[in-house]
């Protein structure tokens, strides 16, 4: 192709695929197929590869991430980024609107009604038609440059349409993971063992602050707008403010609705405080605005809000459904955990069927009868949990729900865990789900990771009598994994490969997977580095083993206890000669440094430049400390996302000073 058909190719190929991309992610009403996308997209990426003088970083090509995205630079906001003044209470709402009335002094006023979408809040700046700067909200004051990220949400606009925008302006709005994302990403999370987000909230806030923006590209967020910012807007009310942004490629939403009256606010909330559950985002809440721009100005802020705004926010959603049943499911461990069975029912945008009941003491504390009517609730959590009983609809002869006596799958009388509010069945080798899940745990991606077995073929493996413990697992071999359904060549080849590979994983791991009750990843390391070698380890003594920094005299005995059982030597002693690593690598002082200085630091939350586990490995190799829990003793609070909020509150009081992952970084000299 000659330079000037390339040339005006490339630029018809970007205009067409921006197109493509509004009508799809914006209209939802896309007019080629995702393969016809594809196509056109591919010939632009090989036209570029040609063509490095037609260069542009806001290409629909650049849309799809990548690795390369290194810490976040830090940007003032030209504006503060202020929140809102929140009520729970339709009465609060009509008393704002009274407010507003008398500051207003008797002029007409509307008020314009819009979803709260419950993401993160973003901040783009504009410049002759073009994204120059993506900001998170920060300390409000200043946030993280997230420019590369926020291009991969294919919603948002690189070039503007038409021709009509303001030279420069600023728009804010929200980033948000639909539903639907967010329960790919957590069943993909759950898989991998992954801590699980709780709510799309939470991982549209993480994934935004993630540093590759592959990555980012990969989990499908979305945004919408509802502020637009700046000298010259285009007109003088916030709804055609927010229209004219529509017009420009913007994702406003149609739920804006223009009000006129205390009446028409109130029937807004009504109606949206149940309609909202069929929109595919999550929303906590309704947001009043002043329409008029010259009122806005008049009404001004508080320090912390604007008074012409407020925020109604829906109570934590509940349901009420009967209980079928309640059931009993063994785990690895023996403990035995109460579910309820209940009639299917709709609550924040899923079904549910099934909650935790957790252990005998919350049934009696909650009182539940035999099919109860029962109090559901999510709260923007993902997990559902019982939260009361409907006394009113008990039936007359319900009986209390007894918690069983006896194993449900294996009919052994149940003991009581001691000092603990659960039962556990002590048959552990005997009983078929505390076998199939130690198998499960065994090959897990954090323990042995052997790729081939997951969930299913391990309770394949167990029910076809392949195995009875995880020391079986190394005795498999190609004919016998030809057996399994659905099991050919190359399956049966991936298991054996991944039970060669777990051979090298390190000495910590494999006393992890063990499934030593109390005997977690981070004992496990601290174990494996006091006795070194798995002989040491076997006859440690309670005293030797309470020795160990942080090791309890609970870890202690259960530790003594499994070795001291005949089949646990038995399994140890075969998985020894199958030849996992049963020793610590020598200690090399290669990569020690003393950086940290002796400091102590709490780590909390999930990263995504290092694991956590590598992040402590990383604490202790330059010289600092991990300690568990926040005290005035403790140096820093490392903090990643999803720190938990009584953990930034303690810190917080005690004044404990919080780094992230970039400064974390700098201090051991990594950034
Ligand atoms: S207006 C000056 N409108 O809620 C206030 N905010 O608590 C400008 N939010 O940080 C905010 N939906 O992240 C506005 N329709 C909406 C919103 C909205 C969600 C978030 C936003 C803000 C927080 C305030």
């Amino acid at each position: 192709m000659a330079n000037t058909d390339s040339t005006d190719r490339i630029l018809k190929l970007r205009e067409a695929l921006n197109r493509h991309n509004y009508n799809y992610y914006v209209m939802n009403s896309p007019e080629i197929s995702d393969k016809e996308f594809d196509d056109l997209l591919h010939e632009l990426e090989e036209l570029e590869k040609l063509h490095p003088e037609m260069e542009d970083p806001l290409s629909p090509t650049r849309r799809v991430g990548s690795d390369l995205t290194e810490g976040f630079e830090q940007a003032n906001h030209i504006h503060p980024m202020l929140s809102l003044a929140n009520t729970y209470s339709i009465e609060e709402v009509d008393d704002w609107f009274s407010r507003v009335r008398s500051a207003i002094g008797g002029e007409k006023f509307n008020i314009v009604g819009e979803m709260k979408y419950d993401g993160t809040s973003i901040s783009l700046i504009y410049e002759n038609g073009k994204l120059v700067r993506a900001v998170t909200r920060g300390d409000g004051e200043k946030g993280d440059v997230v420019t590369e990220n926020i291009k991969t949400i294919k919603s948002i606009p690189l070039h503007l349409q038409g021709s009509e925008w303001p030279e420069t302006f600023e728009i804010r709005g929200e980033v948000l993971m639909p539903w639907k994302e967010f329960e790919r990403l957590n069943s993909e999370r759950a898989f991998n063992e992954e801590p699980l987000f709780a709510n799309p909230r939470n991982a549209a806030a993480g994934t935004l602050k993630m540093l590759s923006s592959r990555e980012v590209a990969r989990r499908g967020l979305d945004a919408y707008f509802y502020y637009l910012l700046g000298p010259e807007l285009p007109t003088d009310n916030h709804f055609d403010n927010m229209m004219a942004a529509k017009s420009w490629g913007f994702k406003v939403s149609d739920i804006m609705t223009c009000l006129d009256s205390i009446d028409e606010v109130d029937s807004f909330i009504r109606h949206w405080d149940s309609a909202r559950r069929e929109l595919p985002v999550a929303t906590d809440g309704l947001v009043l605005k002043v329409n008029s721009l010259r009122q806005q100005l008049n009404l001004g802020f508080t320090a912390k809000s604007p008074r012409w705004a407020i925020a109604y926010k829906f109570p934590a959603e509940r349901a009420l459904t009967r209980l079928k049943s309640v059931s009993f499911e063994v785990g690895r461990m023996g403990i035995v955990t109460p579910v309820a069975n209940l009639e299917p029912v709709l609550l924040s945008g899923t079904i549910v069927k099934r909650a935790s009941l957790h252990n005998e003491d919350i049934i009696n504390a909650l009182g539940i009868h035999d099919h109860d009517m029962l109090y559901v609730e999510k709260g923007g959590e993902i997990i559902p949990k019982i939260t009361g009983v409907d006394e009113s609809k008990r039936e007359p002869d319900a009986q209390m729900v007894k918690f069983i006596s006896h194993c449900p799958a294996c009919g052994t009388p149940l003991v009581r865990v001691d000092g603990e509010a659960s039962w556990q069945c002590p048959n552990k080798f005997g009983c078929p789900p505390q076998i199939a899940g130690r198998v499960e745990h065994f090959v897990g991606r954090k323990m042995m990771n052997i790729d081939g077995i997951g969930e299913e073929t391990s309770q394949q493996l167990f029910n076809n009598g392949l195995i009875k413990n995880i020391a079986d697992l190394y005795d498999l071999t190609r004919p016998k994994l030809l057996t399994l359904d659905g099991f050919g060549p190359r399956s049966a080849e991936r298991v054996l490969e991944g039970l060669e590979a777990s051979r090298s994983v390190p000495y910590d791991r494999v006393i992890y997977a063990l499934s030593i009750p109390f005997v977690g990843d981070t004992v496990a390391k601290k174990v494996a580095k006091a006795f070194p070698h798995i002989d040491l380890l076997m006859s440690a003594t309670s005293e030797e083993l309470s020795a160990v920094k942080d090791i309890g005299p609970r870890i202690a005995e259960s530790i003594v206890e499994y070795f001291a059982n005949p089949i646990n030597k038995e399994i140890v002693n075969r998985l020894k000669a199958a030849g996992l690593q049963m020793s610590a690598p020598e200690e090399s002082s290669e990569g020690r440094t003393d950086k940290l200085g002796g400091k102590s630091f709490v780590i909390s939350g999930t990263f995504s430049r290092h694991s956590r586990d590598e992040y402590k490995e990383l604490i202790e190799r330059n010289g600092g400390k991990n300690v568990s829990s926040i005290s005035k003793k403790t140096d820093y609070v490392f903090a990643g996302e999803n720190m938990g909020p009584s953990k930034l509150e303690k810190a917080t009081a005690l004044g404990i000073p919080i780094i992230d992952e970039q400064q974390f970084l700098s201090m051991i000299g990594e950034d």
